[in-house]
């Protein structure tokens, strides 16, 4: 250390490495130094300022990159394709006699049916199906129609009621009470909406009966 080092001079910003200038200005008393920034820390400092215009550049203003927006919407579509295809799939393999001669008929897949219908279905039809609760002895209507009085106002077919059950109330539709039924193929695999409606099915026998 020279002796021209450890006083500083005065004057407005350092030119040179290891110069050490103390500002002319002085506030409240403070006085600060000048002293020229190290190479390394003016080179991410320009750095970041370079690569923030070729991000933005790149990102926005050209096709190179997907942004976070278009990446969710190309997802969220392929997401939708896979569930049309799956429904379309379901609904092939489907029909009347189908739902009620082998799902309906298969213990299995009636349980999982009643423990989909459990969790989604009961608290607007009741876990007898009735549409109305018990409440010391007077029964209180429920939101939902009953699904077993043999009445269907969307048609009584297993598959009217499949697609109603996918689909929800149709649009237009009175509803009941004004209110109506969400479309459950939102929530549910076209599988398990195949499920629930065997179980409804297995709920009416007297009304789907198996045929050899
Ligand atoms: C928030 C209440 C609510 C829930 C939960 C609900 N529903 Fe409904 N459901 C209704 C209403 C209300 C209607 C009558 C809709 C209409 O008339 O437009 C209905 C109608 C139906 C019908 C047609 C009945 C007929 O008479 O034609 C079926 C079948 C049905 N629901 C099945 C289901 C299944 C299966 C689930 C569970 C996955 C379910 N619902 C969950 C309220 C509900």
């Amino acid at each position: 250390m020279s002796d021209s080092s450890s006083e500083p001079k005065r004057g407005h910003f350092a030119k040179e490495k290891g110069e050490v200038i103390l500002r002319e200005h002085e506030y409240d008393g403070i006085q600060e130094y000048d002293q020229k920034l190290p190479n390394w820390w003016l080179f991410t400092f320009y750095g970041a300022i370079i690569w923030f215009a070729v991000y933005w550049f790149l990102y926005y203003q050209t096709p190179t990159f997907r942004t976070d927006r278009e990446k969710i919407i190309a997802e969220m579509t392929a997401i939708q394709e896979k569930k049309a295809a799956e429904l379309e799939k379901t609904l092939a393999s489907l029909d009347d006699q189908t739902l009620i001669n082998v799902w309906a008929a298969d213990p299995a897949i009636v349980a999982s049916g009643e423990a989909i219908y459990t969790t989604n279905c009961v608290a607007c039809h009741a876990a007898d199906l009735s549409a109305t609760m018990d409440a010391g002895g007077t029964k209180i209507p429920l939101p939902g129609r009953s699904l077993i009085d043999g009445q269907w106002t969307y048609g009584g077919k297993p598959m009217d009621m499949f697609k109603l059950i996918n689909q929800g109330s149709p649009a237009g539709s009175p509803g009941l009470n004004g209110a109506l039924m969400q479309a459950w193929g939102q929530m549910l695999t076209p599988k398990q909406i195949a499920e629930v409606t065997a179980f409804i099915i297995a709920k009416n026998p007297q009304e789907f009966p198996v045929t050899p």
